[in-house]
């Protein structure tokens, strides 16, 4: 057994972005080195609100699992797998769903958000509602202690360990409680300025844009809106260009120089959007180029989720065993 045990996930929805880089990725990356690490590709929550489009979450888990292996992710290191290939996990979810209140699903925040940002209203499905259950289960099914994730994603680790206390409470000691993982770099904006990249916000860069789409998206990027004459003295505190530069800068001693410059007055955005541009490059460019290796592979990609999903599927049903002999449900041995 190697360091903690990690969990941790993505919908596949769509393809990753620059900032679920900076915002789980680059963790995995590291955590993959020392720890026993699983990650899951959530296909089964992803259809939590794409129920009328299942093929476009069939479709991404594929884009996903490239994503994955292009950034360097190695199933020799961490299981990838896929949710819905588990199927201990969904009835670890119906032993869980009796210790969490109506009242307190309602009030998970994350959940609220999403429910306001998807416009969904009063037409909640029950599934969506819950999803914050099942992914204690997806955690607690591999006794994770360690959850690499972005800052929305902190109740859902609350919501996970109110669930292994009742249990522990109720049925004696089965489930440990996990801890998050926050990136060591704060949340990557999006291209426009706000706060949060995101696909639904059409503000990102996609770890598989082409470089000539990078170009023209960092061109276009929101700055310091009060930089309006390269002589005048600009803001890189809260400046989108500054927030990418501090994750992807080649050279720190060059971003330093930049910073005093632009700060003091005299240069220009464009400068730094070419540097930006330039760093972007250098950094897309041997990822894209394992994307299209991988991708070419099929047999490889298909052995990868198999493997790992048998992998996953055996730990989880063992702890689904250990869950159910605590409740009491055991009949026949
Ligand atoms: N909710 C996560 C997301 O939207 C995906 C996810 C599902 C997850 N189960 C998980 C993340 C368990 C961490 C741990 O990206």
């Amino acid at each position: 057994m190697r360091g903690e045990t990690i969990l941790t996930g993505d919908r596949p929805t769509g393809p990753l972005h620059l900032g679920h880089y900076v915002g789980s990725l680059h963790s995995r990356l590291i955590l993959q080195e020392e720890n026993e690490q699983y990650v899951m590709i959530a296909d089964m929550q992803a259809l939590t609100d794409h129920m009328h489009s299942p093929d476009v979450v069939s479709h991404n888990v594929k884009e996903l699992l490239l994503d994955y292996l292009a950034v360097g992710l190695d199933p020799d290191q961490s299981t990838l797998f896929i949710q819905s290939e588990v199927a201990a996990l969904s009835e670890l979810t119906l032993y869980y769903l009796n210790l969490v209140t109506w009242n307190r699903l309602k009030h998970n925040p994350t959940v609220k958000e999403e429910i306001v940002q998807k416009g969904m209203g009063e037409s909640v499905p029950a599934g969506f509602m819950t999803y914050p259950i099942a992914q204690a289960a997806d955690i607690t099914a591999f006794h994770a202690t360690l959850v690499p994730v972005g800052s929305d994603q902190l109740p859902m680790i609350e919501q996970t360990n109110e669930i292994v206390r009742a249990f522990n409470r109720l049925y004696g000691q089965s489930l440990v409680e996990a801890r998050p993982y926050l990136p060591s770099q704060g949340r990557l904006p999006g291209t426009d300025g706000k706060s949060k990249m995101g696909k639904s916000l059409g503000n990102a860069i996609y770890l598989s844009d082409p470089i000539d789409v990078v170009r023209k998206k960092v061109k276009k990027m929101y700055s310091d809106p009060h930089h309006l004459r390269v002589e005048d003295p600009g803001r890189i505190e809260g400046n989108p260009l500054f927030l990418y530069l501090e994750s992807f800068a080649q050279d720190t001693d060059h971003l330093q120089g930049m910073k005093e410059h632009y700060q003091r007055g005299g240069l220009a955005d464009r400068i730094v959007k070419d540097y930006l541009t330039d760093c972007l490059i250098a950094f897309l460019e041997p990822i894209q180029q394992r994307r299209s290796e991988y991708a070419n592979d099929i047999p490889f990609l298909l052995n990868t989720l198999k493997k790992g999903s048998q992998r996953a599927a055996a730990v989880a049903e063992k702890t689904l065993s250990e869950v159910k002999a605590s409740v009491g449900l055991h009949y026949f041995d």
